[in-house]
């Protein structure tokens, strides 16, 4: 496995990070097994969310990686709010709730430090600098050791990337979603990481049959970006999704990319395509990926 460095930070995270929303929260032992698989292939990086099943995942992987604690990097959100009994949940960036969901994370994840605590979002009518002073606060008080947020709006993150001391920013970016392309200059120039996620397009890009357009591309596009993703497989005698990998990998902004595993052979490919994608990973493909229809984002600008 190979490790990158997030940001100006000192957190250094394996290129294949775990997204731990997809893992069955209702099958504890499945998921300690994908958990355990998923630190024997090297991989040190975990990401959740307070949000996800309502703190049950945070609570699934404390207990998994307890005896690993420091040797990994444990990555979690905050921003969302919801009520015992009630459905749904609402965005909620103050001061107060970031402090109180800070203490139930720890709690959950069985720890006493956060290595990356991300802002699970962010519209542009949030108070930035009580956010930014919050997160600094929690630097301080050791809770956490550097802050990120996640988000694909650009109206956001261009505001935390020139004012403030995030580390990185996850967004959604594979062949599929080269929507964050054109902002990498900007990240690059204020050092921040960006962790991709959906490198697979929840394996649209892999074998799950193409029955629905995906962002601007209709489903004949998609298709096509299918095709070249399969070609290029054949073109180097590796598989899918070591060519999905490597579009999001080559690129030196993005520090890990983030896999979404649900099933054990899921988590098996995941190793063979590891396995492949070494074998690409520095082979300049640049011509390959250059018939891609890039897009770009269109709201919140
Ligand atoms: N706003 C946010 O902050 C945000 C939003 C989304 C995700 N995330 C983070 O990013 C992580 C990854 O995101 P994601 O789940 O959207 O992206 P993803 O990695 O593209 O998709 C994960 C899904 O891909 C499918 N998959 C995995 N391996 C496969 C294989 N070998 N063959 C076929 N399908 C396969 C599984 O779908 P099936 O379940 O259908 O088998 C799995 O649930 C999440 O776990 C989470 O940590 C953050």
């Amino acid at each position: 496995m190979r490790y990158n460095k997030v940001g100006n930070s000192e957190l250094s995270v394996s290129e294949i990070g775990l997204g731990c929303m997809s893992l069955p929260e209702d099958d504890p032992s499945s998921a300690t097994r994908i958990i355990s698989g998923a630190l024997e292939l090297g991989i040190n990086y975990f990401d959740t969310a307070d949000l996800y099943g309502r703190g049950a995942n945070e609570s699934l992987i404390g207990k998994a990686l307890r005896g690993v604690r420091k040797k990994i990097v444990l990555a979690t959100k905050v921003g969302n709010q919801w009520e015992e009994g009630k459905e749904g949940w609402t965005w909620n960036p103050s001061k107060a709730h970031i402090l109180r969901s800070v203490e139930d994370s720890l709690q959950r994840l069985q720890t006493d430090y956060i290595d990356l605590y991300q802002l699970h979002g962010g519209t542009c009518e949030d108070n930035f600098e009580e956010v930014m002073e919050t997160f600094e606060l929690l630097v301080q008080q050791g809770k956490i050791r550097c802050y990120g947020i996640s988000s694909i709006r650009p109206n956001v993150f261009t505001a935390y990337l020139q004012q403030s001391g995030i580390v990185s920013d996850m967004m959604q970016y594979s062949l599929l979603d080269t929507r964050p392309e054109e902002f990498f200059d900007e990240f690059e120039k204020h050092s921040v990481s960006i962790v991709a996620r959906g490198a697979m397009a929840q394996g649209l890009l892999l074998d799950k049959v193409v029955d629905k357009s995906y962002l601007d591309h209709n489903i004949e596009e998609v298709q096509v970006v299918k095709g070249l993703v399969t070609h290029l497989g054949d073109k180097y005698g590796v598989g899918k999704q070591a060519i999905a990998l490597k579009y999001c990998l080559e690129k030196p902004v993005v520090c890990s990319a983030l896999v979404g595993i649900r099933t054990f052979d899921q988590l098996a490919q995941l190793q063979q395509s590891y396995t492949d994608y070494l074998k690409i990973a520095d082979k300049d493909m640049h011509a390959d990926f250059s018939t891609l229809r890039k897009i770009r984002y269109r709201e919140h600008r």
